[in-house]
């Protein structure tokens, strides 16, 4: 079966309806889809991107009733866009493996390829399949080094590999509104994208001068509207925030998850949004999702062993890894005997270019100077969201 595009752009992807957890580190609650396109021109054929070779058997039914294909363009060394190619290769022995050069050598590393397989393009270098013009443009570090776009010139489609992606599996082939993906697509920036934001801000001003009038990513369903997603990423990668306080916290034996209801509390009496993520029981992912654009959080945690809690080690070295544009961040928390908690969080969060609220550190359950302290974390956190 073939999902039609357009008239020479067929669907030849594949639906990961299972799939939980991506390269062992990334939560994808939704499930995702592998986007594979086989474009049709009057000359030449071309497949862009492979499936996951788990899903390979989606892309052989697919391909069932395709004699030939002249190009197979990978846009991403990464194996759920490139793990098939060896498969194809082997079907279609005369195709050329067109790609960048730093591409191709990481595929090279990874891939059983041969080098008189590949066919290397440059930065906005064009490739004719008769009707149908590619133009391609590196747009590196989104989000690896190496990742590229493929423009469709004639009918708009900007083929855009991880760029505008959505971990999500859906039998959608297109979005049937605007805004129907936005939380699976901010889960996606969040996990993968958001600490390249600067760069992003880059490669969104390169594909600007484009008439895009199709995006399909490589994941998740096809932007038949490109400019919600287009302009949600405008905001998701400008230093802007929202004025919301994240509390993410963990607690032993209730000290720290008293001090965290109290500073809840206080928050919300001074109308100051919060979201709480008790962190054993939270998806570390819907943290990440919001960390991209709330402009406050506070790390809770008890010490345990001379030091912090490692779920909340977890979630600071998350928050650091992910570079969000977080303006104000506290640490707030208990200790029986001693120990530096609050040195080892803060040691762990370089790159968070955020203003830091006097931490408080209390011992045992907090006590009424303990609050006076907290009431005063609590005011310099309501008026930086002010
Ligand atoms: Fe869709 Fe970076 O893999």
């Amino acid at each position: 079966m073939h999902l039609q595009i357009s008239k020479h752009v067929q669907y030849v992807g594949s639906i990961d309806w299972d799939r939980r957890i991506f390269d062992q580190l990334i939560s994808i609650p939704y499930g995702t889809t592998y986007n594979s396109y086989l474009l049709q021109g009057s000359e030449k054929t071309a497949i862009i991107d492979s499936v996951d070779p788990t899903k390979q058997a989606d892309l052989e039914n697919h391909l069932s009733d395709i004699s030939h294909i002249d190009y197979i363009i990978c846009q991403h060394a990464e194996q759920d866009h490139s793990g098939s190619i060896p498969y194809l290769l082997e079907k279609y022995p005369d195709a050329k493996v067109v790609t960048n050069e730093k591409c191709k050598g990481l595929l090279m590393d990874l891939l059983p390829i041969p080098e008189e397989a590949f066919l290397v393009i440059q930065d906005q270098e064009t490739l004719s399949l008769g009707n149908i013009t590619l133009h391609f443009l590196l747009t590196p570090w989104v989000h690896w080094p190496e990742t590229m776009v493929t423009y469709y010139e004639e009918e708009g489609i900007l083929f855009s590999c991880d760029f505008f992606g959505a971990h999500v599996a859906t039998s959608d082939l297109f979005t049937n509104s605007p805004h129907s993906y936005t939380n699976p697509a901010k889960h996606y920036f969040a996990e993968i994208m958001m600490p390249f934001r600067t760069i992003i801000q880059k490669n969104l001003a390169k594909i600007a001068p484009l008439d895009i009038r199709i995006i399909a990513p490589s994941h998740g369903p096809i932007y038949k509207d490109p400019q919600p997603i287009i302009q949600s990423y405008e905001e998701w990668t400008s230093n802007q925030t929202k004025p919301m306080v994240i509390i993410a916290y963990v607690s032993m034996h209730d000290s720290t998850k008293q001090m965290v209801e109290y500073v809840t509390n206080r928050l919300m009496a001074n109308n100051i949004a919060v979201k709480v993520y008790n962190l054993p029981k939270s998806d570390i992912g819907e943290l990440a999702t919001d960390l991209v654009d709330a402009s406050s959080l506070i790390l809770a945690s008890p010490t345990v062993l001379a030091g912090a809690h490692p779920e909340a080690v977890y979630a600071a070295f998350l928050a650091n890894a992910l570079r969000p544009k977080l303006k104000t961040i506290s640490i707030i928390g208990s200790f029986g005997w001693g120990g530096k908690m609050v040195e080892q969080i803060q040691s762990l969060l370089p790159n968070l270019k955020a203003d830091i609220i006097e931490p408080v550190l209390v011992k045992g359950t907090p006590k009424e100077e303990d609050f006076k302290k907290l009431d005063a974390l609590v005011q310099a956190f309501t008026d930086k969201n002010r």
